[in-house]
């Protein structure tokens, strides 16, 4: 940490894994400019403060049943923390402020501000009353912040209801790189509780001091400078700040670090990496797709199979035939939870399969490691687009989750024609956005005009 410069920041992340990474990350980074860090979090998916003793963290009551907690419905639990948090969060932060007014002695701090989470909405109101500024950090690329709010619009007008099969290939003129068909999947899962939701989103954040995407100029371009017309507040592009401070402190899973002596035994670039975030989960018969296709690829895997991620009784990966399981462990290796950054780190590492959440899109452009993308949901089906047809850095599977579209994927990806394109295109990928992250690059920049910002208050 730099020298201590006299003020505090207060963070509040979502709830959820993908949200909690990047707030740590931010606050890591702050810390290192001499910022004091409090972070309020819920009791539901709370960080481990012991693995961060430098931070202050504070615990609100989150009203969450036993049964909520285990919700595999994020927009459902995003409306419950919303509605229940919202009491506890101001009497927290109304309690910090006033004990920091109230302090007279040597080390006395300044409560520079707030940063949390877009997906709050009840913040705004509560910072502002208390005259503190508010920050937003969204887990969101910059594309697809700022295009989500036209949903609502698209599902009015039911233009995604008169999709010809013909047109399903179609750019989205209001949503690149969405195509067609993306859309039609993102607006048939949500429902108009999501819409009043984007709503609450883009009030708060348009009403906020400032906003902060985990994301820069070499990968956003196009919209960054719409996003600032939209919005008039300054926005920052920190850059993948998971690159600032290298390894994951912030898992809500145990980690299972045996697959890295694992790794070391494999072949340079052979290993198909499998993970699907801490959300997405899928079927019996999907996993078998998924497992045939691997084993028929002949390559080796590593495959993230978090316990809740099967959609069955949890007992249900017992009853795959042992002898099945045993064909699969010849090539690969199955674990609950990686330590995902240094996995893609591994030199052993030669391609990605995918959910494309916004993290993992990240973390994997900066190893330079080539995608295979299976996206479920939401932004994860405009990271995919941008990854297979805007970036070109890797394969997108369409949403078919069958064994012979899986091996075909592995062999494109790895084959020495496409798949060299591809690699080649994703290592002037990873130069650029690590080029962003020197002295005078972009996101650097970004970042010192962020420390700037907050320091000024
Ligand atoms: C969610 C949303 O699904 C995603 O679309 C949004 O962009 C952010 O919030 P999640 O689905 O969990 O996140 O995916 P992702 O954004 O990729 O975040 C997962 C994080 O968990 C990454 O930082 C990844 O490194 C970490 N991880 C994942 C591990 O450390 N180990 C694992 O085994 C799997």
């Amino acid at each position: 940490m730099d020298k201590s410069n006299g003020l505090r920041v207060i963070l509040f992340p979502l709830s959820i894994q993908g949200c909690i990474n990047p707030m740590i990350q931010l606050a890591k980074i702050l810390h290192s400019r001499g910022f004091s860090i409090t972070v309020i979090h819920t009791r539901f998916n709370a960080p481990k403060a012991s693995n961060h003793p430098l931070f202050t963290f504070l615990q609100i009551q989150d009203g969450l049943s036993e049964t909520e907690t285990r919700t595999q419905d994020v927009t459902l639990l995003l409306t419950l923390l919303n509605r229940s948090c919202e009491s506890p969060f101001r009497h927290c932060l109304t309690k910090l402020l006033q004990s920091a007014d109230s302090d007279t002695g040597e080390k006395k701090e300044k409560i520079s501000c707030l940063i949390d989470d877009s997906g709050w909405i009840f913040t705004q109101p509560i910072a502002q009353s208390l005259n503190l500024p508010r920050l937003v950090l969204t887990t969101y690329n910059v594309s697809f912040f700022r295009n989500h709010f036209v949903l609502p619009q698209l599902r009015r007008d039911e233009m995604y209801l008169h999709i010809q099969d013909s047109e399903q290939d179609d750019l989205v003129q209001d949503f690149p790189p969405l195509r067609k068909k993306d859309l039609r999947r993102i607006l048939d899962q949500e429902t108009e509780v999501l819409d009043s939701y984007s709503a609450m989103i883009l009030e708060t954040t348009k009403a906020s001091s400032g906003l902060i995407f985990v994301s820069c100029e070499e990968l956003d371009q196009d919209s960054l400078s719409q996003t600032r017309e939209d919005f008039q507040i300054p926005i920052f592009t920190i850059g993948p700040s998971h690159s600032y401070f290298p390894g994951s402190s912030s898992s809500l899973f145990t980690v299972d670090d045996t697959c890295m002596p694992w790794l070391d035994k494999q072949e340079d670039k052979s290993v198909i990496y499998v993970s699907f975030g801490s959300i997405a989960t899928i079927g019996e018969t999907e996993f078998m797709e998924i497992a045939w296709g691997l084993r028929n690829s002949n390559q080796p895997f590593l495959w993230v199979v978090r316990l809740s991620s099967v959609e069955q009784d949890t007992e249900w990966i017992e009853k795959i035939p042992k002898k099945f399981i045993e064909m699969l462990h010849e090539k690969g290796k199955i674990v609950n939870w990686s330590p995902q950054q240094q996995v893609l780190k591994h030199r052993a590492i030669g391609g990605f399969l995918t959910h494309n959440g916004w993290n993992s899109t990240v973390e994997s452009v900066c190893e330079g490691v080539p995608m295979i993308c299976l996206p479920f949901q939401w932004d994860q089906l405009s990271n995919a687009r941008f990854v297979s047809d805007v970036w070109m850095v890797g394969v997108h599977l369409e949403g078919l989750i069958e064994r012979d579209e899986i091996e075909g994927a592995i062999r494109r990806l790895l084959s020495e024609t496409e798949g060299e394109a591809i690699r080649e295109r994703m290592k002037l990928l990873k130069e650029k956005v690590g080029r962003s992250l020197k002295p005078k690059g972009s996101s650097h920049r970004s970042l010192q005009h962020l420390v700037d910002f907050i320091s000024s208050f």
